[in-house]
């Protein structure tokens, strides 16, 4: 064997008359040039061996194959093409195979697609999840998932992003045959001696037609597509997804591949793939911290949660649907039974969907104990505290925990905005205390801010990314400030928010620029659903300390002095008759601003929604900076992964930083300064921004991986 041929991540032998094409191209076996190079060679020696009748693909480690290597989008492209590779397989003269034992996902179902019959395995799942990335099947993929499986299901699975079962993949038509176990080869084997035993002729799902009547299919296709853009309202590939599947429809395989080559081209450059890319890639980065360089995680089971209200219940839930136990300690016995109402409440919502059985409920809740003393929780591994926001009260906890907890254990506060420093001070072991930031509700919400203070030791910040990873959480690690990353930065572009709304701007003008920027709410319809009163809350503590020269827009006070929180007390920025869940605009929430607006003597003026985003994401790059030069954030990429789970950042757009780089950072700066001549207390322009603008450098040159 050549040099060069060991080296490949494409493993070729001969057994018997079936030649084995085994793919090695660790993680997840993504096509890379390599891999494509490989597979084209593998079709090229089943032609000329006169061996071998057969050739059997088959995946090494987790995956059969999860797609194009993401890593080479906008980079050059390097031959073989992943369309080329496909189709000079698919028109082997030889019998092709392939067996799936794990993810086949976008060119990796492509490539079984175009295989001439397929296997699959317990473990296998495939899809064609390109349009998370932003993009389509682009190696045949939206023209022959049609004709195995119908165009509408084919549609919908490439809209979806969906991974199927074994199981589903066989009666979507997907896979023709389903094996036991989970050894791809010894059943791919079987199968191929199976086939050419019996003669099985090569079938090539290309030749094959899209099933059903014509002119029914394009007008489903119609339906879906007008359901789709309402959906996925300013998104690009889904749309082109659609039209794929109409040409396979309406014209031959060829033509269609060639349309869909042009389709995907204009996906890959389109600046939402680079968004989503980096999403992609910087959900997985952010684990990746210095101190998992140095230390182990201490090993978990059993909690104690600390407070069964909003956060401590959706707390639990979140560790017991890890899998944990949990001990939930409240103050007495009325408020402890409200906690595990209130976790009982998230599944008896399950089971009124039919997404849990009792019995399953039964079995979780075993592992659930309330208690009002904390001498229940002398054992466990972990103490989340979840009480009030008041710094008092969570020192008094903590010096309770310091009392009771066994050596080791890991003791987290949940604080938003709290001095995690201070309350470590409290107990004669801040080693072990940390900040865990969840949102609400945590049993769903996925972002997770590990808040890192200054004594903590690192097996205590790797068990705080371990929990991370077994609740399924994507976790970013945070340093001490008021707010850590997300709510520090919140506090600010909400005030450019409110300064806009003052000086003329509606709040449904604000919220609507938003939304069309890609938001899903706006942030007065987001205060409505979280309650006005917890913003107010938070302007009253911070008062005394607020700087006397900032301007303070008072409107939102006014509003909550009403009693108006929103959602929850049927007004609030909008009006909610009969518990609507979409508010209706309000005609006296409007006076109030515009009293408000009088009594400074500020006149109105306009604002376009390019207006108001100026102001909205200036304020946030500009914070986001400020937070990377003092060391809160690791990395950009931490701020972008904050903003797209926590806060409804369009995950598109790839993240503020990400985003500011789109734009250029000279804009961005351009923009502060002309703002600051309004207001030059509240734009000052981040000195890392302006280092970086002077530098010609972008957020992404700090984004060092891995
Ligand atoms: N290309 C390059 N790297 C990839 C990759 C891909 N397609 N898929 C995963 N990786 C990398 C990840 O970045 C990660 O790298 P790291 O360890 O350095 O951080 C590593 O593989 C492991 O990935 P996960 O942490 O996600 O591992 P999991 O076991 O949790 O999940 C998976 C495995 C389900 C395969 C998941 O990685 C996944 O969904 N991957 C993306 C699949 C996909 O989108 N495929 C379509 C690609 S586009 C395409 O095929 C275009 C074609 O139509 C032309
Ligand atoms: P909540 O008011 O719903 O619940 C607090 C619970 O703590 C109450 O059930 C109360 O009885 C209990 N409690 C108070 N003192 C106690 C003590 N000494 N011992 C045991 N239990 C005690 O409050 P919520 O919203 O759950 O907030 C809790 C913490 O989580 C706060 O620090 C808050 O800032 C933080 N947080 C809140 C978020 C939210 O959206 N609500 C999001 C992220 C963090």
């Amino acid at each position: 064997m050549s040099e060069q041929a060991s080296a490949s991540p494409v493993q070729i032998r001969l057994d018997g008359e079936v030649l084995v094409v085994t793919i090695h191209n660790p993680p997840v076996n993504a096509l890379g040039q390599a891999v494509r190079a490989g597979l084209l060679a593998a079709v090229e020696q089943l032609e000329q061996n006169a061996q071998a009748r057969a050739m059997l693909i088959v995946g090494a480690g987790k995956a059969f194959i999860a797609g194009a290597d993401i890593r080479e989008f906008g980079k050059p492209p390097q031959p073989p093409s992943l369309p080329e590779t496909i189709n000079r397989m698919e028109a082997c003269s030889k019998l092709v195979v392939c067996a799936i034992h794990g993810p086949a996902l976008g060119g990796g179902l492509e490539v079984a697609m175009a295989t001439h019959y397929r296997l699959a395995l317990p473990g296998a799942r495939l899809g064609l999840p390109e349009v998370a990335l932003g993009l389509l099947p682009g190696a045949g993929g939206t023209q022959r998932s049609p004709r195995l499986m119908g165009a509408l299901p084919a549609a919908e699975l490439m809209l979806s992003g969906k991974h199927l079962s074994a199981k589903a993949a066989l009666a979507a038509g997907l896979v023709d045959r389903l094996v036991e176990g989970d050894d791809p080869l010894a059943a791919g084997l079987a199968c191929v001696r199976e086939l050419l035993a019996s003669g099985a002729p090569i079938r090539r799902t290309s030749a094959l037609p899209v099933p059903g009547d014509q002119a029914q299919t394009l007008a489903a296709l119609d339906q879906l597509a007008q359901d789709t853009a309402k959906k996925t309202r300013g998104l690009f590939s889904p749309a082109k997804i659609i039209d794929c599947v109409r040409v396979a429809v309406q014209t031959p395989f060829a033509e269609g591949s060639k349309r869909e080559r042009e389709m995907f081209v204009e996906c890959l450059n389109s600046p939402q793939r680079a968004g989503l890319v980096h999403a992609f890639f910087s959900e997985r980065e952010t684990a990746k911290i210095p101190e998992a360089k140095a230390a182990a995680p201490r090993p978990f089971t059993r909690l104690s949660i600390i407070g069964g209200g909003t956060m401590g219940a959706g707390i639990t839930v979140a560790a017991l649907d890890a899998g944990l136990s949990v001990v939930m300690i409240e103050r007495d016995a009325e408020s402890i039974a409200r906690g595990q109402k209130n976790v009982e409440k998230v599944y008896d919502g399950l089971i009124a969907k039919g997404r849990m059985t009792p019995e399953a409920k039964a079995a979780t809740m075993a592992r659930y104990t309330p208690s009002t003393s904390y001498d229940a929780i002398r054992d466990v591994d972990m103490v989340i505290e979840a009480v009030f926001e008041d710094i008092e009260v969570k020192k008094a906890v903590f010096k309770e925990l310091d009392r009771v907890c066994k050596s080791g254990c890991v003791l987290a506060t949940n604080t938003s905005y709290l001095d995690i420093d201070a309350i470590a001070a409290v107990t004669s072991r801040p080693q072990d205390v940390i900040g865990l930031h969840f949102f609400s509700p945590a049993n769903i919400m996925r972002l997770l801010e590990i808040v890192v203070p200054a004594k903590v030791a690192p097996d205590v910040v790797v068990t705080a990314f371990e929990l991370a990873k077994c609740m399924k959480k994507v976790p970013v690690r945070a340093g001490v400030c008021d707010g850590f990353i997300g709510n520090r930065i919140l506090a600010v572009y909400r005030d450019a928010a409110n300064a806009v709304l003052e000086d003329g701007a509606s709040p449904y003008e604000i919220d609507a620029a938003v939304r069309a920027f890609g938001y899903p709410m706006g942030p007065f319809q987001v205060s409505d659903l979280a309650g006005g009163d917890i913003g107010w809350a938070t302007r009253k503590r911070k008062a005394a300390t607020r700087d006397p020269r900032a301007r303070y827009v008072e409107i939102a006070d006014r509003i909550a002095e009403r009693g108006w929180y929103g959602q929850k007390t049927g007004r609030g920025w909008y009006l909610y008759p009969e518990g609507a869940r979409v508010g209706q605009q309000d005609p006296e929430v409007l006076a109030i601003v515009d009293a408000e607006r009088a009594k400074k003597g500020i006149t109105p003026r306009a604002f376009t929604h390019e207006e108001i985003m100026r102001r909205y994401m200036a304020a946030m790059v500009n914070e986001g900076a400020k937070v990377l030069e003092e060391g809160i954030a690791l990395r950009p990429l931490d701020i972008d992964v904050t903003f797209l789970f926590g806060y409804g950042f369009p995950r598109h757009r790839g993240g503020p930083m990400f985003w500011a780089d789109t734009v250029g950072l000279p804009k961005v700066l351009a923009d502060i300064e002309e703002f600051a001549r309004e207001d030059a207390l509240f734009w000052q322009p981040a000195a890392l921004l302006k280092k970086l603008v002077a530098e010609g450098k972008t957020f992404a040159s700090l984004n060092q991986r891995g």
